[in-house]
């Protein structure tokens, strides 16, 4: 008897059957956000009198006579489902009605990673390159919203809500960077963050990749470019300083009007004597994608 009354609502729900406001069916709660091997529990109650109540699902069906409510429950929810249908078979019209379970069943990505495309080691000042965050496993993806970060800043976002899968999927994101020398030790990440709503994780789930540090190879640049005056002082040491910016860290070689002892240790940014005759120096900076020179100009005192 039971199981004809089953069969006849499932032909009429393919005919016509009513849901929404008129269908009288209450799911509580009416939304459910379960994580991956979480249990789940939802009760379906008819508001007035009912024949047959009932859940249809792939996994834990259940139905009642006459029962005010019927419950669907799982202790460990591992299945991809369509999201399970309560339905009932009234003694009034409308004879039979459904109420479709809004279920999201999520599971957090087994990994996110971020690399550079077709490229590894120093990236080059002025050229295009494209950094890929990929993320493994994730559901439901509709959810997902993907972050890019630069240092502590966000950069670009992705969403995925045009897709559809419901089980597990990768997805990727590409961000097009082109490189200054401001970028030069710039720390990218990309954070994976499942937005599910109030019933889900508050705060929402988010995995963060691990950081690419960017090295961005350029010429060497002085702080403060062009000629330098000092001015001898009584006894005073003088302190020329030629420290310029560059990838790879430049080396410096310094041309003085005479032989000074600290010029005998190349390769110093930093020329502090207290021997040094009035004239002018030169400092020059150089690494493999070139060189620059700074000149000092070493006063005397004024008598
Ligand atoms: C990466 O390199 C492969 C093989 O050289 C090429 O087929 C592919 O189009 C390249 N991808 C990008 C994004 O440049
Ligand atoms: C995502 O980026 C868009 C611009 O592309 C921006 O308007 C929006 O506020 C960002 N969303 C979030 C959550 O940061
Ligand atoms: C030389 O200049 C650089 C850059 O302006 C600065 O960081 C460094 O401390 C200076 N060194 C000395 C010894 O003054």
């Amino acid at each position: 008897m039971e199981f004809v009354q089953v069969m006849v609502w499932t032909l009429c729900v393919i005919s016509s059957a009513a849901s929404g406001d008129g269908c009288s069916l209450i799911l509580k709660p009416p939304r459910v956000v379960v994580g991956f091997g979480q249990p789940v529990s939802v009760s379906c109650e008819a508001a007035r009198p009912v024949r047959v109540l009932g859940w249809e699902s792939a996994v834990s069906a259940a139905h009642t006579q006459q029962g005010p409510s019927v419950q669907w429950k799982v202790d460990s929810l591992i299945d991809w489902i369509d999201e399970p249908i309560c339905y009932g078979v009234f003694f009034t019209t409308p004879r039979q009605c459904e109420e479709k379970l809004n279920l999201v069943l999520y599971k957090s990505p087994d990994s996110v990673t971020i690399r550079t495309v077709n490229h590894s080691g120093p990236m080059q000042e002025g050229k295009e390159y494209q950094l890929l965050c990929e993320v493994q496993n994730v559901a439901p993806v509709q959810y997902l919203n993907l972050r890019w970060y630069r240092g502590p800043t966000q950069v670009y976002n992705r969403s995925f809500s045009d897709l559809t899968s419901a089980s597990p999927v990768q997805v990727s994101s590409v961000l097009v960077i082109t490189p200054t020398k401001a970028d030069n030790g710039a720390r990218y990440s990309c954070v994976a963050e499942l937005e599910l709503g109030p019933e889900g994780p508050q705060p929402p789930l988010a995995v963060t990749s691990q950081t690419l540090r960017a090295s961005v190879h350029f010429p060497p640049v002085f702080q403060s470019p062009g000629a330098e005056s000092v001015d001898l002082t009584d006894g005073g040491e003088v302190t020329l300083n030629c420290s310029a910016a560059g990838n790879p860290e430049p080396a410096y070689s310094w041309w003085a009007p005479q032989a000074l002892q600290e010029l005998r240790e190349e390769g110093h940014a930093v020329l502090a004597s207290s021997s040094l005759l009035p004239g002018t120096y030169t400092c020059t900076a150089s690494n493999t994608l070139g060189k620059k020179s700074k000149h000092f100009t070493v006063r005397a005192k004024e008598v």
